[in-house]
């Protein structure tokens, strides 16, 4: 990490300096949020004008085998995914693109929840209040997406339950009560599917272009995401008291480790519905090694600002490792 790219700590300089750096923190911080703002007035796209859902050109077949799963995925890549008929791996392919989308808008939901509670204790003229707005906005059109793609898939889909929908109601708390680890959550959620999504547009120049279409929104969109939560967070955990800062080192791997799995693995739901076995899911997941390189590589720029954030410094470290998402800070 290059000096330049760390926010100054005004804490650590002298006197007059530190009143200059502070105020040139607090005007980069509040032009970034600004520039944002002022994006998502411009370049803003509508789940119901942008997406052309009635073209027959992107009508959704779950034999089209566009949907089929390509050697480079995990699970496309095993012996039992390869026997399977055609049509039903081309099924599979779309019940997995589903189910992402599925998980993808409860996500976005437990984000907005907590979004509107970090914005509800936000003063007024605060500059972070107007762009959460535009981000709830934003991920309100992404879940019109995403649950519009799972009706047409025609596949019931459940999504998360029990524990973890618990667990997802916890987060929406954090918005207001420990926004740093809100947004560590946000970033959770938001970098793997950013980066999973930019790699299948790229690798993949059969993509279905219903699915192409809402990545492209989607990616376009969360690059300002991604790019607020980050700022929030270089500019408010150097300042968090000692014991916040502890949370923050126990607490941010068991999150992440967690929603990696559950953005990058077929759900509960599908491996019950095909049937998948145990040995075939080690396989695909739990113990490939290119799978595993794979998703530390979808959490390896968040890992790094928990470098740089000293997040994850030692100890705390051995915690990442035993949970799956050791790559992600190598
Ligand atoms: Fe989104
Ligand atoms: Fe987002």
């Amino acid at each position: 990490v290059s000096l330049e790219s760390l926010p100054l700590d005004p804490s650590s300089l002298p006197g007059e300096l530190a009143s200059d750096a502070g105020v040139r923190e607090d005007d980069a911080y509040a032009a970034l949020l600004a520039r944002l703002s002022r994006k998502s007035v411009e370049k803003k796209f509508e789940a119901y004008v942008d997406v052309p859902w009635d073209d027959p050109e992107y009508a959704v077949d779950p034999r089209d085998p566009r949907f089929e799963l390509e050697p480079a995925d995990p699970l496309g890549a095993t012996a039992w995914y390869r026997a399977l008929p055609q049509p039903v791996r081309a099924r599979l392919g779309l019940h997995l693109i589903a189910s992402f989308a599925k998980i993808g808008l409860q996500f976005e939901n437990v984000l907005c929840r907590g979004l509107l509670e970090f914005a509800l204790a936000q003063p007024n003229r605060s500059p972070e209040f107007r762009y959460c707005l535009h981000e709830v906005i934003e991920e309100c059109q992404h879940s019109l997406m995403f649950q519009e793609f799972v009706n047409r898939s025609g596949i019931e889909i459940g999504g998360l339950r029990g524990p973890v929908r618990f667990a997802a109601n916890q987060v929406v708390h954090l918005g207001r009560r420990f926004p740093e680890l809100f947004f560590l959550f946000v970033l959770g959620g938001e970098d793997p599917i950013d980066h999973v999504q930019r790699i299948a547009m790229q690798a993949r120049p059969d993509l279905h272009p219903l699915v192409r279409r809402i990545s492209q929104i989607h990616i376009t969109e969360e690059a300002r995401h991604l790019s607020f939560a980050r700022a929030y967070l270089r500019r408010h955990v150097p300042r968090l008291p000692a014991h916040k800062r502890l949370l923050l080192r126990l607490r941010t791997p068991l999150i992440l480790g967690n929603m990696a799995r559950l953005m990058m693995q077929a759900s509960p739901e599908l491996v019950r519905e095909y049937r998948i076995p145990r040995s075939v899911l080690d396989e695909a997941y739990r113990r490939n090694p290119e799978h595993l390189r794979a998703a530390g590589e979808a959490l390896a720029k968040l890992g790094a600002l928990c470098r740089e954030l000293e997040i994850a410094v030692p100890p705390f470290d051995r915690l990442w490792r035993r949970l799956g998402i050791g790559t992600a800070i190598a």
